[in-house]
């Protein structure tokens, strides 16, 4: 029943399914896409996350969750509705790319400043099975190249030159609150 939801296990990094390519999911309106979805909600807000992917809980499949809000791990982070995505692409890249720093529920207790595109461009099926083209910017944009890496099997640690570039949470904490005093 797609009413009841389901906290569910977050995988951490070095699972193998992490470091898979996730299938394109083609039963939007199958029981058990409805359930993933509806758990994927629990779970994400359980952990105060601003996103989760599928394969992060052992579903080897192309959909994600934004959620942007403020919260302890993400004092900045905008209000936005939570969004279904199914089936992402990106068409469209600005040149330019920004380094802003980045967590993970799947990398437990590490930040690292990570370089993500300013402006995408992209499509994708929401909930319904309705496709959506937008061009995304800023907190935004680097959520959903977060959780596309997820899909294609990269986590951000992938995307440092040195896995010791990562700090660990409480120092991210000092620096961060500093940074934006
Ligand atoms: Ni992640």
């Amino acid at each position: 029943m797609s009413d009841s939801r389901n906290n569910l296990t977050i995988l951490q990094r070095g699972e193998p399914v992490l470091a898979q390519v996730a299938d394109a999911v083609t039963d939007i309106d199958s029981e058990k896409v409805k359930q993933l979805i509806a758990d994927l909600k629990q779970t994400v807000a359980e952990a105060n996350g601003v996103g989760i992917a599928a394969p992060q809980v052992g579903e080897s499949l192309r959909l994600f969750l934004m959620c942007s809000a403020p919260s302890e791990r993400y004092p900045d982070a905008p209000l936005l509705p939570i969004s279904v995505i199914i089936n992402p692409e990106i068409h469209q890249t600005s040149a330019q790319q920004e380094l802003g720093w980045e967590g993970c529920l799947s990398v437990k207790g590490k930040r690292a400043l990570i370089p993500r595109y300013t402006n995408i461009k992209v499509s994708y099926l929401d909930d319904t099975g309705t496709k959506h083209n937008k061009t995304l910017t800023g907190f935004p944009a680097r959520i959903f190249q977060h959780e596309l890496d997820h899909l294609d099997g990269i986590t951000f640690i992938e995307r440092l030159d040195n896995e010791s570039d990562a700090i660990d949470e409480q120092q991210w904490r000092e620096r961060y609150m500093n940074e934006s005093a």
